[in-house]
């Protein structure tokens, strides 16, 4: 089994109707899906989600950003997959996104960057567990 990463496909790319657009670069990079859901994160949810950042300036704002629509989460697989998954996100800004990357293709500000994925094997374990239990992933 390859290494497992998280990704959130985030409200305003959920609203833009770039879902299937996502999930195809995922798979064209090779990474492979093994779980996936539409969800409507509650305030706490994600306050719990980023509580590494409640001290930061943003946090206020990038909780309310976050419940303000459906986002999708999921589960992605493969040699590699944390990084992997970083590289084909692009920088946090999508000002400051490389071409080819999902930031650059659809994010549209710091606040509204498209995704979100798993920066090592410590948050990766954290993340995936705390969106799915261990019987939503296929083997
Ligand atoms: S990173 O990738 O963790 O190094 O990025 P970082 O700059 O630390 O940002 C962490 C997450 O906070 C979001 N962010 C913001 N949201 C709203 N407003 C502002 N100004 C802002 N700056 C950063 C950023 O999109 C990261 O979200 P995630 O979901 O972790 O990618």
């Amino acid at each position: 089994m390859g290494e497992l990463t998280f990704s959130i496909i985030k409200p305003d790319a959920v609203a833009n109707n770039k879902i299937g657009d996502i999930l195809k670069m995922i798979s064209d990079s090779g990474l492979t899906i093994k779980a996936t859901k539409m969800i409507q994160m509650t305030k706490v949810q994600a306050e719990g989600f980023y509580a590494v950042h409640k001290e930061r300036p943003f946090f206020g704002e990038l909780v309310e950003y976050m419940i303000s629509g459906p986002c999708v989460v999921s589960v992605l697989e493969g040699d590699n997959a944390i990084k992997r998954y970083r590289d084909l996100m692009g920088a946090t800004n999508p000002a400051e996104a490389a071409e080819g990357t999902i930031r650059k293709a659809f994010g549209a500000s710091i606040e509204a960057n498209a995704s979100h994925g798993s920066d090592g094997p410590d948050t990766a374990k954290v993340e995936v567990s705390y969106f799915f239990s261990s019987l939503e992933l296929v083997n």
